[in-house]
Parts: C-alpha cells; sequence; structure tokens
C-alpha cells in the first residue's frame, strides 16, 4: 500500500501546498476509507483576529465544506466530523445557542450541494437534550440524503464517546436480558454494530487541527488503531491543500495493528 510514496518521502512540514502537486503525490489506489475530523480551533481563529468567537464557526463551515467536498472528489467513504461534543454544553449559552442554529442552517442550505455530491448524512449523538428545530433539521437533513451512496458523513452533534459505549452496552444487557444474546456471544463485532458507527469501517486517520494532543471524547472505540495527524492549522482556515496533506502523510505512515512490518 506504501510502495507508491516510498521512494519520496517527505514530512508534512515540507510538502508542497500547490494543490496540483499535491494530488500528483496522492495515491488513489491507498486512500483512507474513513477519515475523522475534530473540527477544532474556531474560537482561536476569531479572536487572533479581534473578532466574536461565533464568526469562526461560521467561517468553520466553509472548511467543512470543502472537505466533504474534496471527500467526494477522491471517493473518500466515510467522513466523520465532530460539530458539537456532550462536554461543549459547559460554554456560555448564548455560544451554545448560536452552534445549535449554525447546524439548522447547515442543514438547510448544503442540503442541496451533499444531495449532488452523493453524500449521505448520518447525525451520531444523543437526540436527548437537543432543541425541538435541531432534531428537525436532523431528521430532514438525514432523509433527504439518504440516497447517497458516495459519501457517508457522520456529523457528531452532542456527541460524546462515553456515552455512545454507555447506550451500547445498556442495549446490548437488554438483549441479553431478552434471551436474544448470549453473554458468551458478546465479542467486538457485537460491540462495534451497537455504536453510533456500525457498518462502517473504523477511522484509517484522525485529523486534529489546531494542534491540541487529545482525542477530547471522540471516537474512543473505534481509534483503536487509528494514525493521528495533528496540525497547528486552526479549523477555519483548514482547506484543500491541508486535507490532501493530511491524506499524504496518512500514506507515508507504516501501520503495524500490533504485528510485524509488512506482516500483518
Ligand atoms: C471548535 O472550535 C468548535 C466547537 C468545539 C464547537 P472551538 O470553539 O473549540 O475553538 P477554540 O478551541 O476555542 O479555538
Ligand atoms: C472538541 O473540541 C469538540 C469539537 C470540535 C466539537 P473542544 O474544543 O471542545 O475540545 P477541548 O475542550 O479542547 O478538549
Ligand atoms: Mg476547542
Amino acid at each position: 500500500m506504501l510502495e507508491g510514496v516510498v521512494g519520496r518521502r517527505r514530512t508534512e512540514k515540507t510538502l508542497p501546498r500547490n494543490e496540483k502537486i499535491l494530488r500528483s503525490l496522492l495515491d488513489p489506489s491507498a486512500l483512507p476509507r474513513h477519515v475523522a475530523v475534530i473540527m477544532d480551533g474556531n474560537g482561536r481563529w476569531a479572536i487572533k483576529r479581534g473578532l466574536p468567537r461565533t464568526l469562526g464557526h461560521r467561517t468553520g463551515v466553509k472548511s467543512l465544506r470543502e472537505v466533504v467536498r474534496l471527500s467526494a472528489e477522491l471517493g473518500i467513504s466515510a467522513l466523520s466530523a465532530y460539530a458539537f461534543s456532550t462536554e461543549n454544553w459547559r460554554r456560555p449559552p448564548e455560544e451554545v445557542s448560536f452552534l445549535m442554529e449554525l447546524f439548522v442552517e447547515y442543514a438547510g442550505k448544503e442540503v442541496e450541494e451533499l444531495r449532488r455530491n452523493g453524500v449521505k448524512v448520518r447525525v451520531i449523538g444523543r437526540r436527548e437534550g437537543l432543541p425541538a428545530r435541531v432534531l428537525e433539521a436532523i431528521q430532514s437533513l438525514e432523509q433527504e440524503t439518504k440516497e447517497g451512496g458516495r459519501v457517508t458523513l457522520n456529523l457528531a452533534v452532542n456527541y460524546g464517546s462515553r456515552w455512545e459505549i454507555v447506550d451500547a452496552v445498556k442495549a446490548i444487557a437488554q438483549e441479553v436480558q431478552r434471551g436474544v444474546v448470549k453473554p458468551e456471544e458478546i465479542d467486538e463485532a457485537v460491540i462495534s454494530s451497537h455504536l453510533y458507527t456500525a457498518g462502517l469501517p473504523d477511522p484509517d486517520l484522525l485529523i486534529r487541527p489546531a494542534g491540541e494532543l487529545r482525542v477530547s471524547n471522540f471516537l474512543l472505540w473505534q481509534l483503536a488503531y487509528t494514525e493521528f495527524y495533528v496540525t497547528p492549522v486552526l479549523w477555519p482556515d483548514f482547506g484543500r491543500v491541508d486535507f490532501l496533506q493530511a491524506l499524504i502523510t496518512y500514506q507515508q505512515r507504516e501501520r503495524r495493528f500490533g504485528g510485524l512490518k509488512g506482516n500483518r
């Protein structure tokens, strides 16, 4: 899988920023099947410019649009984007309401392009606690994009991986109680199939902009063998070139899955 790039191995620091050159460095046969993105750094982007944090969030929507577009162009079959965590309720109420409204606006404005690009949206996270307007927007976005066969876009809204695992454990416990599953039948596949990401491969690549070296309660189970890519670029500045750099860097990694080189 890595043969195509080994001879010209470069680190992300030395990768060019020209899209055409980056496209030529990318091996289209070795793309990640599933990319996860923690869309972070919106606040810092705005503060740096003397703007309200909310403008950072608004600008971040553009980055999401570009990343989804490029995923569709390249044929990356799953993308999971972290939009609002179960911990983000700790933010000031005005910021929380802004983010909720921004989601409603996104769902309305993007639906046409998402459909055109063959994107199927699944909103992952807890529905409990979300405002009615957001619930309606989720329902119509999922409904209107359900035929999308090119990219599955998981939008993580009110998402927390520990809650996801708690919900999965509860559902499995109920199945055991009803006699549908025996305790000894519970294995990794059973757990995976009760997570919001059921049916999708685990992420091959996790991108974290804005430089934090943590997962912030995102996809804890699913990231077991994911390659991490952290960049100081703030999410509102993250564009096609940054995404291509992340993909090329991913292709230069040697994945072992606990085995030895070239033997898995
Ligand atoms: C990410 O940007 C968006 C959400 C978490 C909703 P932040 O708002 O966390 O931006 P920083 O980390 O403060 O820069
Ligand atoms: C992670 O970013 C959540 C989202 C991007 C939605 P945070 O800004 O909430 O993460 P921490 O607080 O820095 O860990
Ligand atoms: Mg943040």
